[in-house]
This record gives C-alpha cells, structure tokens and sequence, in this order.
C-alpha cells in the first residue's frame, strides 16, 4: 500500500465525495443482491435491504460465523451483509454496523426494526476511527467498502486494532492491477462509485 497513488482531495474532501454519493443512493432492483447472494440468505429480507444492496462479492460466505461470535460489518450501507451474519452468529451473538454515512444508518436502522433483530446495533463511524474498544470483536467483515478509504493504512490499523487475537477479517472489494490514468483518479464519480 507504499505505493498507493496520491487522490487529489484532502481526506476530509474524500469523505464528503463518499458521504455525498451513499446519501444519494436509491434503490436499484434485486440483480446485485441475487448475484451475491443465494435465496436463502436473503429469504426474508426486506426489500428495502435487498435493493440497497450494494456489495462487490460474498465475505460471509468465507468467513464461517459461528454462534456467539461478535461481529462487526465495516460500512454496513443498508444492512444487508449485517442481517445476514446476525442470523448465523444467533441471538447469543451480535453484530455492529459501522457507517459514516447518515442516510445509510437511518434505511439500516429501519429495515432492522421491520426485521426484529435484537442482536444488531448499527453505530455511526469511520473506518479509519472505529468507536469500539481494543481486542473487542471476533470477525471483521466487509462488503465493497475499504476501496472508498483516503486512509487505506488507517484503517487497516484500525481493524487489527479492535479484532481479539486470532480473530479474522475477511472482505470483498475491488482491486487495481496496475495504476490508473489520472483522469480517472481525480474523478469523484470514479472514487465514490
Ligand atoms: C458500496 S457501499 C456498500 C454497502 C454494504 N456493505 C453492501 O454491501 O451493501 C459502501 C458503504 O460504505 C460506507 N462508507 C464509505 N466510506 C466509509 C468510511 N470511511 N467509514 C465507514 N463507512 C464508510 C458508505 O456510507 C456506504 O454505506
């Protein structure tokens, strides 16, 4: 990550582009949710998950949840990955949603009230300044998030910093092979999007 490409904002900047474009967000059918995710994962779901969902891939699918763990989903968005590892950790479990952005929290919140869920609790943060203590979670997942980070070393810090000895982080997201055309570095569509 030494040679992470300079972005042309500040990363406050960066994180008004990113807060700016989720915020907006409307929802956009069932396609992405039904190619991540099989039917009985998502069986249930409210719509208003399902069609916010906005992931590039299946991390709990990878990272074998048991009952009982804690769980935190890094940029949470609608909640959709959060309801799905609340069901395999149990009521004896809990998952936290961590997202920066406030119109995201607020669909989330919704859907888990709709959903009943007691064992998740949505928090508003960064990545890059997570609100949990040390050594406080079992599993780290995240769902096409840590791309949008100005911070990329931060957060990773970050997430060593609250997973427990021997816990795991396992996440989808997008990857460069290569460097991008500055062009499409110093967009913010490209960026947020
Ligand atoms: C591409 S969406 C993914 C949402 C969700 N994981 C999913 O699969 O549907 C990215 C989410 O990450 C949140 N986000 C972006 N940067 C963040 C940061 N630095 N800290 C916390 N959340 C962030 C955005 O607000 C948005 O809800």
């Amino acid at each position: 990550m030494d040679d992470q490409p300079q972005l042309k904002w500040t990363a406050e900047e960066a994180t008004r582009i990113v807060r700016e474009s989720y915020g907006a967000v409307v929802p956009h059918g069932l396609g992405v949710a039904e190619s991540l995710y099989t039917p009985d994962e998502i069986a249930g779901l409210p719509e208003s998950a399902t069609a916010y969902a906005l992931g590039l891939g299946n991390p709990i699918r990878y990272a074998d949840l048991r009952p009982g763990e804690i769980v935190l989903d890094i940029g949470s968005g609608a909640g959709i990955d959060t309801f799905i590892a609340a069901r395999k950790v149990t009521p004896t479990g809990r998952v936290i949603g961590l997202d920066m952005t406030a119109e995201m929290l607020e669909r989330a919140r919704a859907n888990q009230k709709m959903l009943g869920l007691t064992n998740v609790e949505f928090r508003e943060g960064k990545m890059e300044k997570i609100p949990l203590a040390d050594a406080s979670v079992d599993v780290i997942i995240s769902n096409g998030v840590i791309n949008l980070s100005a911070d990329k070393p931060l957060a990773f810090q970050e997430f060593f910093r609250v997973l427990k000895p021997g816990g795991r982080l396992v996440f989808s997201d997008s990857v460069v092979n290569g460097q991008l055309p500055r062009t499409v570095l110093d967009s913010e569509a490209a960026f947020a999007g």
